[in-house]
């Protein structure tokens, strides 16, 4: 299974985002994670389509949106026609989470569910084969520059040995607190796609992720 980064543009300096994110794309960061959040399901509110939109032709990387938000299956369509490749869902914040994925599956995009650090893989048994990946959050969303809650990561190590006992090959993404320093033993634990925000963002980054990408090859 390959490993991707996915480097988290909240932490990115929005005065100057194109830029930032031709750095990423020429250092080789493969998805680009963009976080949406509404002020309802999450404390924060962040952006919506219009900058999605305004950067897509910035970059022909994977956009990887991850839907903070109440209801996403609202606003499915208008998130596929700015630009994603990849929706994340949140399993908390869908009434009908079969529906909705099903929705992201016939737009012709890659789903994927969020789980909050306190909620049980048991949320993903029926959906899981349906879903092109999981994010487990390592933080409670709604901010970057968070510390990660050790306990989730026996929370992915126990998702990766269940995915591999149902013979499926689930992309695990992990989000939240990942910096340099912790990223092997997150990858050990059997996650392959890396969001990092403020490890990358803050500083050098286009040398921050190259050193991801070092740490992160197989
Ligand atoms: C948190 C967001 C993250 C955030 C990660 O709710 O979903 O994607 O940008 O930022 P860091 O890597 O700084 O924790
Ligand atoms: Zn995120």
């Amino acid at each position: 299974m390959n490993n991707y980064l996915s480097p988290s543009i909240l932490s990115a300096d929005f005065t100057r985002l194109g830029e930032q994110l031709q750095a990423i794309d020429a250092a080789g960061a493969e998805y680009v994670h963009i976080d949406v959040m509404d002020g309802v399901f999450v404390p924060s509110i962040s952006f919506g389509m219009p900058v999605i939109k305004s950067i897509r032709p910035c970059t022909s990387r994977v956009f990887d949106v991850h839907l903070m938000i109440e209801e996403p299956v609202r606003y499915l369509k208008e998130f596929a026609d700015c630009g994603a490749d990849i929706i994340t869902v949140h399993a908390e914040a869908c009434k009908h989470l079969d529906r909705t994925v099903e929705a992201i599956r016939e737009l012709g995009l890659r789903p994927a569910v969020a789980l909050n650090p306190a909620t049980s893989l048991s949320a993903l048994d029926y959906v899981l084969p349906k879903l092109d990946m999981v994010l487990v959050m390592l933080v409670n969303p709604g901010f970057g520059g968070q510390k990660l809650i050790p306990y989730t990561i026996e929370k992915v190590r126990e998702l990766r040995s269940l995915v591999e006992k149902r013979g499926l090959s689930t992309n695990i993404e992990v989000d939240g607190g990942v910096t340099l320093t912790n990223v092997t033993e997150i990858l050990e634990a059997g996650a392959n796609v890396i969001v990092s925000g403020s490890s990358i963002f803050k500083g050098d980054i286009f040398g921050n992720t190259e050193q991801f990408l070092k740490l992160m090859e197989k």
